[in-house]
């Protein structure tokens, strides 16, 4: 058995930047409102005149970390794409990034497992690496959010939150067993799908564009739904849960954490976590007030740029946790 290590990291945001304000222009908002609830200011939407979709802003992303990590395409053997945007219904982005890049025809895996995508895409590739079975995995967490979102004040509970972008990383083999990804940790409960979710009773059998066909102004089962109060419930008790599973799986303390990089859903959950873990605010990284939730995105988009700040330095701990929409829930216990 061998180790995996992150050996290369990249990220992607739009140019467009969406405020607070922009949004109170489109629906009834505000600023303050979102800025106490959330700890947003402003996030990226895509300028839908451009060519930026989630697998063109994942490829842009994992081209960045497949040169952070001195390797070049034909060194990736394998790709893991999460996203819950995926530009088609099928076939998956995956396999869009393995053409975009010309890449040699390696497998190309899509996650669908939302907030939580990227710590299971991660673990996919941690076990794939440890094996033996592939070197140098190209992983990456991209969505298009805003095209999906309903910008009217029907929809102000969801579409304030989520912003688009990519993050991506590659995962190595690394010799040193004592380095690298020590452990991951993945749950689900499929009874609280309907919480945060877009389940059309027909969607899935029948096509979106029969829906859109049908053209019932009222029709609402497309539009993602969200039970904020209880997926935040939900989200503080499972995000507490996956990181002390982390820590006990390693005979760790929280005073051993240089970094937790949580999934940036709401700035209160991060702040809630940090609270109960008692972790310094130099212990716990932030970005949403910059790029809202970016769902699949958000951990490598803040891993980069934590370690772009040199947040993160060799044999740090890190843990990275994400709680969504499933519930799934999940950590990586990483020692850089
Ligand atoms: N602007 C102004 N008012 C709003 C807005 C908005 N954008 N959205 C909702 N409101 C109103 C509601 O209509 C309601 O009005 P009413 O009292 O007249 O009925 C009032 O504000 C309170 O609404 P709540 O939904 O109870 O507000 P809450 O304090 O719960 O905050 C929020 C909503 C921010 C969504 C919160 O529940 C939350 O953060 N939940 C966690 C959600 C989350 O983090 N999701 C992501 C994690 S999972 C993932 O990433 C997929």
């Amino acid at each position: 058995m061998y180790n995996s290590k992150i050996s290369g990291l990249g990220f992607y945001l739009p140019e467009n930047i969406v405020t607070n304000d922009d949004l109170s222009k489109m629906m009834d908002t505000s600023d303050e409102w979102i800025r106490e609830r959330t700890g947003i200011k402003e996030r990226r939407w895509i300028d839908r005149t451009s060519k930026d979709t989630t697998s063109v802003m994942g490829v842009k992303a994992a081209k960045m970390a497949i040169s952070d990590a001195n390797l070049t395409k034909d060194d990736i053997d394998f790709i893991i794409f999460a996203t819950l945007s995926p530009d088609y219904f099928f076939p998956g982005a995956g396999v869009m990034v393995q053409d975009m890049m010309d890449m040699n025809t390696v497998g190309a895996l899509d996650v669908r497992n939302q907030c939580s995508g990227f710590i299971y895409a991660l673990s996919t590739a941690d076990q794939f690496v440890k094996t033996g079975m592939y070197k140098n995995i190209l992983v990456i967490g991209s969505e298009t959010h805003s095209p999906g979102l309903d910008k009217t004040t029907r929809g102000r509970g969801v579409s304030v939150i989520f912003g688009d972008g990519a993050g991506a990383v590659v995962v190595s083999r690394e010799e040193d067993n004592s380095k690298g990804i020590l452990s991951t940790h993945l749950h689900s409960q499929g009874e609280h799908a309907k919480e945060l979710s877009v389940i059309s009773p027909g969607l899935g059998t029948r096509w979106v564009s029969d829906i859109i066909k049908d053209n019932d102004p009222n029709e609402e089962s497309y539009l993602p739904y969200m039970n904020g109060q209880f997926v935040f419930k939900n989200a503080v008790v499972r995000f507490s849960e996956v990181i002390n599973e982390a820590l006990e799986k390693n005979n760790l303390k929280k005073d051993d954490i240089k970094l937790l990089i949580p999934h940036q859903a709401n700035l209160r959950i991060a702040q809630f976590i940090q609270k109960k873990f008692k972790l310094e605010d130099n212990q716990v990284f932030n970005n949403i007030s910059k790029y809202g939730n970016t769902t699949a995105a958000s951990i490598p988009i803040a891993l980069a740029e934590a370690h772009k700040a040199n947040l993160v330095q060799k044999n740090d701990i890190i843990v990275l946790a994400a709680f969504g929409s499933g519930f799934t829930w999940g950590s990586a216990l990483i020692r850089w």
